[in-house]
């Protein structure tokens, strides 16, 4: 008896989603809690209604097995039952669901596959955190609370983008990453295949692109401070994904609901390109080589640069059109996607207006200016996209100089791009810097693994994104991104830090309706999710835990702020070079910061337990600060 109680003691606390408990990401549409709990035993049968539906009630049978250690039967009737609709409901469109779990059994229908894949996924999240777990967990009640859930999505376009140029990730990476993505409704894959630093993608009919393209020299340290090649230096660190690859990849994304956008980045960022065929830039300078993350550039601010080393294509050059022909041909066979990501960012236009061939072909077409030199230049790759069945969709810079005709674009620098091309009647996916790039710094710099990152996208400013400006037709937002360039990304361990927990402030932004938008409560669904998150060995950041210290100077007195992110957190700090705790002092008020060799140590605390990360900042460290 008192065996019992003890294990019901310890049993109870992580075995149970109770209703109030419950905490889907993204939040669905609908959800209604009934009373009772579904328990999932050895004996639960997996149903599906028709043949459509069985890989789904395959799928859901693989992830409850390997944390439960069942073998789960699957077959036509079942416990949980798994239909398609036989007369749509209007309601659910193309990927929503409805799900149903009672006491007895639990029904999951939509009108297509895809709406199956999410009803399973929110399934899933409704059981205990172990669900998450690879490997049998013993002593859990697979307990999942009796719900009514009518689901679908706001935007048909929820991105996530990776960069394996900058650094290069295993296809057996990428797929992890896809597997995380599709967990929380994400469905394109924006793959930047290629840029300065690697050449990503196998072109059969151009394998130069990858003998020499995807090979750059070995550095160590830290990224945009390595030493550029030496002469002669052998390129020994290399990545490329052959077709059969991309093939794999593409399928595996493919039984996840996933398109796969390819994105080929032209006619800048293509020094990789450049260092396999120099032929195809103005200068044809033969000692180009990929580079390795060494600094080639001189940044101005408000979007003015430099490039040092030509990294773009010659617009005034028809083999270069040869030669984007043969690899778009190749890519379009490749990959099912309707876009093509034709790049367009950051091309500098220095080489060109120094080029005689620019300059003819500038008179002869009546092209006033470098921007119009590259529209031309986008307007003749867009005809050869859609020669091979393919639209156009690049960054917000195509704009500049005239959009081709039916290109969709990709709203980077801001909302301003996408707002015009909007108004234009072009389609347009969201992904602005200041709230959906991942690769910047989530929190502060002393205590993040990347010090050095240009900005700062907290997560709260991340959960503020609203993809639809307003006084623009919604019918024109496809929907938005969380965008991770991967300078500072080395492996796929860092890519998940640096995703999560922004990129399910994005799921529900992209997913969720803009009316159940709640702060505090996203932070409640976070916290489950960063214990599923742990059960499923996927890394995150707690940074939004961490205090915001800003510094001000007040009648020649410095002083410290401290604030914090997330609702309901107690700041402590000492300025005695001891460790802050909870019986050190409690902030309230900005900490005037005395003269001398003064420390401030910062941490959060919540209901008595530290939550932060403790933040140490010497007084010049404050003094840099103030009016930032
Ligand atoms: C970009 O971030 N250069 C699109």
């Amino acid at each position: 008896m008192r065996l019992f109680t003890l294990l019901f003691v310890f049993i109870l606390p992580n075995s149970i989603v109770s209703a109030q408990n419950i905490a889907i990401i993204p939040q669905p549409v609908s959800l209604k809690t009934l009373k009772g709990n579904f328990r999932l035993t050895a004996q639960t049968t997996i149903g599906y209604s028709q043949s459509a539906a069985k890989p789904m009630a395959d799928l859901l049978a693989t992830r409850l097995n390997a944390p439960t250690g069942y073998r789960l039967k699957v077959q036509r009737q079942g416990l949980i039952q798994l239909s398609l609709n036989t007369r749509p409901d209007t309601n659910l469109g193309k990927e929503g669901y409805t799900l149903d779990v009672g006491v007895q059994n639990i029904r999951i229908r939509a009108n297509e596959a895809a709406g199956l894949f999410y009803g399973v996924q929110t399934l899933l999240q409704l059981f205990p955190v172990g669900i998450e777990s690879q490997t049998p967990v013993k002593k859990v009640a697979w307990n999942a609370p009796a719900v009514r859930i009518t689901d679908y999505p706001r935007f048909a376009w929820r991105g996530f983008m990776l960069d394996v140029s900058r650094h290069f990730f295993s296809k057996e990476d990428v797929k992890r990453y896809i597997d995380r993505m599709a967990r929380y409704k994400y469905n394109v894959f924006h793959w930047h295949l290629t840029d300065d630093n690697g050449w990503r993608v196998e072109i059969k009919s151009l394998p130069n692109l990858t003998r020499t393209g995807a090979c750059r020299v070995q550095r160590y340290g830290r990224w945009g401070e390595f030493e550029a090649p030496r002469p002669g230096e052998p390129a020994t660190d290399c990545g490329f994904y052959t077709q059969d690859d991309i093939r794999e990849v593409l399928a595996y994304a493919a039984e996840r609901y996933i398109t796969v956008l390819p994105e080929i980045d032209v006619p800048g960022h293509s020094m990789a390109a450049i260092a396999a065929y120099p032929e195809l830039c103005c200068t044809k300078d033969t000692s180009i080589k990929v580079n390795p993350g060494s600094v080639f550039a001189e940044w101005y601010g408000n979007g003015q640069f430099k490039m040092l080393i030509d990294n773009s294509l010659n617009p005034a050059d028809e083999n270069v059109y040869a030669f984007l022909d043969k690899v778009f041909t190749e890519l379009a066979a490749l990959f099912p996607h309707p876009y093509i990501h034709v790049g367009g960012d950051e091309c500098y236009h220095g080489y060109w207006e120094n080029d005689p061939g620019c300059k003819a072909l500038m008179q002869k077409e009546g092209l006033k200016n470098s921007h119009e030199l590259q529209s031309y230049f986008l307007k003749r790759v867009e005809k050869i996209l859609k020669s091979k069945g393919k639209k156009m969709i690049g960054w917000d810079e195509i704009l500049e100089g005239g959009l081709a005709p039916e290109a969709a674009v990709m709203s980077w620098r801001g909302l301003e791009g996408g707002i015009e091309a909007a108004k234009l009647g072009h389609e347009v996916v969201m992904s602005p810097n200041d709230y959906v790039y991942i690769d910047l710094l989530q929190g502060d710099p002393i205590v993040e693994p990347d010090q050095t990152s240009y900005k700062k996208v907290r997560l709260k400013k991340t959960y503020e994104f609203e993809p639809v400006p307003e006084g623009i037709d919604p019918k024109y937002i496809l929907g938005g991104q969380a965008n991770l360039w991967s300078e500072k990304v080395p492996t796929i361990r860092q890519a998940e830090y640096m995703s999560f927990p922004r990129a399910w402030a994005t799921a529900d932004i992209y997913w969720s309706p803009k009316s159940s938008k709640n702060w505090d409560g996203f932070i409640r669904r976070m916290e489950r999710h960063m214990e599923r998150a742990d059960a499923a060995g996927c890394n995150y950041a707690r940074s939004a835990f961490d205090a915001i210290v800003t510094a001000s100077v007040k009648d020649g007195k410095l002083f410290a702020e401290v604030a914090t992110e997330i609702n309901g957190l107690d700041a402590y700090y000492t300025l005695n070079e001891t460790l802050p705790d909870s019986f050190t002092s409690h902030y309230t008020q900005p900490v005037e910061i005395p003269e001398g060799p003064v420390t401030l140590k910062v941490i959060t605390y919540r209901d008595g337990k530290p939550v932060g990360k403790m933040i140490a900042l010497k007084r010049e460290e404050l003094l840099k600060r103030v009016g930032k």
